[in-house]
């Protein structure tokens, strides 16, 4: 490819000297697998970005988008409607933890993190709460890139650009503890990390506090689980002191932890839930935010005649993302794809934890269909093991993520015993040949 059509486009989250001087490009894609222009064969073990959960390519997705496309292209949905708005988002809410069946729509897990953040402060405002405005999240969260998620997000090089970002934030603390190494799912140690929430209530007084968002696992930092009794400890402090939480489930959402969401396997539901990526495949943009009945109520039926919540995308209820939402659930429902993932979960388990004696694996985490495999950094070169490992990886046809010196594995959810036997070997190599 000529170096200029290389130059218009600035990458996102993208070393953009590095890779346009050595790009890595794939052009086609179908099932477990990607193509690159030369027609080399490159196994999905990211499943794209955590998002194409169904497999690549499924014609039904494709299908329904295509006949879509071509009856409606577009309708408004403020003030106007469409019916595959109002079928998507009852089939969202079929598959929701109980309770958290009304379904906002947005574009990305990052509009989804922000209207989640907004809908709690209106639902406080609408409570008679108005000084409830303070927002908590985590170290090391990820909540994507707009100034809310970002705000409450607690990964360090995402913020230092952009200045103080909003007030009236704070965050509880990470949960990477190193006496939970080498666990397998949840780790035993770090329960107590959620009391940092009794002392966040005491510093800043429970009434001025609206909302705690966390990822249930949390993905783009490097694949912290949390410790048993974690999540549950958080859900009841937040019940004690009037505060809503929200969990991020952009990544665990649609069956990546072997139920449709994480909150399910994990026991505890949310009073707002995020989604996007694995919402429609991938196939089309598109994201949500589920909230509970209560909040719905609260907000709408308090308000004076008129629109109700002051927010929305000019796309959000797209028809092309609802048809593909749809598509997306069915598939979803006939291949039973979370109970899928939960079969082959402890043969997935099994062979990532089978790395740990590579040279440099200093930590593997694994929830669901998700793994983390951190890597000691070269000294004074961090994140260059695990670069020099994904490169690696990729010239021998597997697709991996890293983040810092962690490699983080999310294969769609339809992989095999043939695929994650040649996802260890092809990702073993690359660990050992990457020593110095
Ligand atoms: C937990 C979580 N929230 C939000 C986002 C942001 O999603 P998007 O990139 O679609 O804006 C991500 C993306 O990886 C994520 O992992």
């Amino acid at each position: 490819m000529p170096r200029n059509d290389l130059d218009a486009a600035w990458m996102p989250f993208t070393a953009n000297r590095s890779f346009k001087a050595a790009p890595r490009l794939l052009s086609r894609a179908d099932g477990m697998l990607y193509w690159t222009p030369e027609g080399r064969e490159v196994l999905d073990a990211t499943a794209g970005l955590w998002c194409v959960n169904a497999g690549h390519n499924r014609r039904q997705i494709t299908e329904a988008i295509t006949r879509t496309a071509t009856s409606l292209d577009f309708a408004p949905t403020f003030q106007m409607g469409h019916p595959l708005m109002f079928e998507a988002a009852s089939r969202i809410a079929g598959v929701t933890p109980p309770g958290l069946d009304r379904i906002f729509f947005t574009n990305s897990g990052s509009e989804s993190a922000d209207t989640a953040l907004k809908i709690a402060l209106a639902y406080h405002r609408a409570n008679g709460q108005p000084q409830r405005t303070m927002l908590i999240g985590r170290e090391r969260g990820y909540h994507g890139i707009n100034f809310g998620g970002l705000s409450v997000g607690g990964i360090g090089a995402n913020r230092k650009q952009f200045g103080p970002l909003l007030g009236n934030v704070d965050h509880l603390p990470h949960t990477h503890l190193p006496s939970n190494r080498f666990a397998r799912f949840q780790p035993e140690h770090g329960v107590e990390l959620a009391d940092a929430l009794t002392g966040l209530v005491q510093l800043h007084g429970a009434d001025s506090i609206a909302a705690v968002i966390v990822e249930p696992v949390a993905g783009s930092t490097g694949v912290l689980v949390p410790p048993v009794g974690y999540l549950e400890k958080l859900r009841a402090l937040c019940d004690e002191h009037g505060i809503l939480l929200i969990f991020d489930e952009v990544i665990t959402g649609f069956g990546r932890l072997g139920t449709p969401f994480a909150a399910e396997r994990f026991g505890v539901t949310p009073d707002l839930l995020t989604m996007a990526k694995g919402l429609t495949n991938a196939a089309v943009p598109m994201g949500a935010v589920a909230a509970s009945e209560a909040i719905y109520r609260t907000v709408v039926e308090n308000a004076p005649p008129g629109i109700e919540l002051f927010h929305g995308y000019t796309y959000s209820g797209h028809p092309l993302a609802c048809a593909a939402a749809i598509a997306t659930l069915d598939i979803h429902r006939d291949e039973e794809l979370p109970a899928r993932a939960r079969a082959i979960e402890p043969e997935w388990r099994e062979a990532v934890h089978s790395l740990r004696d590579r040279p440099g694996v200093v930590d593997i985490r694994d929830a669901g269909l998700i793994a983390g495999i951190e890597l000691e950094p070269f000294a004074g070169r961090p994140a260059e093991r695990a670069a020099r490992i994904m490169q690696h990886c990729f010239d021998n046809g597997l697709l991996i993520r890293t983040t810092a010196d962690t490699i983080a594995l999310s294969p769609p959810l339809i992989l095999e015993r043939t695929h994650i036997d040649r996802i260890v070997t092809t990702l073993g190599e690359a660990i050992s040949a990457a020593t110095a």
